[in-house]
């Protein structure tokens, strides 16, 4: 039995410290409200730096991984209240968009139904995403008269080859699961019935990593697009620095375990974290 938010418009289950997160508006699609995107940034917090949680899976209850803003409590109630309610509700939706961007543990989007418009925008915030055949993207803003905004745009442009993102945003056509992976809007495309056992191992390999390591890695690759090449060279050094005064004694346990104790060889998988140097 998950728990559930408050309102229950967030559901979670942690097993395995795996952390397995919804959006549970199904008989909305999982359309994103006010209400949800509060909730689900209360969850985030609440999660992020649990010992129990190292890897985070954001998928959706239902048919739906997420049906994009929701048309009346987003847009029509906030700007019927006026310019403020309007901004509040961005801060809020793109608010914890952003902390996923930026989230302490692993986060693996797993897209099983319909992902439109301002689902995007929790797409990019994942650093992995794994999506079902059967699963629909769209980005229908342009059928209902606005642009792909919330980042979606940037989204489309940021995954995307120019041609494809451009046809993507102005025809408002839809894409499978398939289409998605081969665009590489997603990682892969997997049938839905197949598609949590996979995320589960991908999930269980990260859980091998050095955490401090992998919040260094997904930062950096998130970081070092918008660099030239000498400056993120030198951010580079800077973040494993960082990161050795968070970890101070990691790799030198993961250089002993290959080098001197020859128990694992790093090509071909992960130290054994669990064991600290002598
Ligand atoms: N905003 C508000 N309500 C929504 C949304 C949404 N984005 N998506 C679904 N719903 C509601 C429907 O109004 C309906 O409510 P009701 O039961 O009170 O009538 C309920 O969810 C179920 O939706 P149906 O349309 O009946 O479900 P169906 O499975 O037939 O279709 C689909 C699913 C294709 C996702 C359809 O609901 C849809 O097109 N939704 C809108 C998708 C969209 O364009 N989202 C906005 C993207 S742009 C942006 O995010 C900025």
């Amino acid at each position: 039995m998950s728990e559930t938010s408050p309102h229950g418009t967030v559901a979670y289950d942690i097993v395995d410290n795996v952390a397995w997160v919804k959006f549970n508006r199904p008989e909305k699609r999982n359309c994103m409200s006010p209400t949800l995107n509060r909730e689900m940034m209360d969850l985030l917090d609440a999660l992020e730096f649990r010992d129990d949680v190292g890897v985070l899976v954001l998928s959706g209850e239902g048919t739906s991984w997420s049906a994009g803003m929701d048309l009346k409590e987003y847009f029509r109630e906030n700007e019927a209240k006026g310019l403020g309610a309007t901004r509040g509700a961005q801060r809020e939706a793109y608010g914890w968009w952003r902390r996923l961007r930026w989230y302490q543990k692993p986060t693996i989007a797993m897209v099983n139904g319909w992902c439109f418009g301002g689902g995007y925008g929790p797409l990019f915030g994942c650093d992995l995403a794994f999506a079902a055949d059967e699963a629909t993207f769209g980005l229908s803003e342009i059928n209902w008269g606005i642009l792909p905004g919330g980042g979606a745009t940037k989204v489309a442009v940021e995954l995307l080859p120019f041609r494809k993102a451009m046809y993507h945003a102005m025809m408002g056509e839809n894409i499978d699961g398939k289409t998605a992976a081969e665009w590489g809007l997603v990682n892969e495309s997997i049938p839905l019935a197949g598609l949590k056992d996979r995320v589960a191992a991908v999930a269980a390999v990260l859980l091998q990593k050095n955490p401090v390591a992998l919040k260094a890695t997904k930062d950096a690759v998130r970081r070092v697009g918008e660099m030239t090449y000498d400056n993120a060279e030198d951010y580079l050094i800077r973040a494993q620095e960082a990161a050795n005064s968070f970890d101070s004694e990691g790799r030198k346990e993961g250089i002993k375990q290959f080098i001197d104790d020859k128990t694992y060889k790093p090509g071909l998988g992960a130290y054994d974290k669990n064991r600290k140097a002598d």
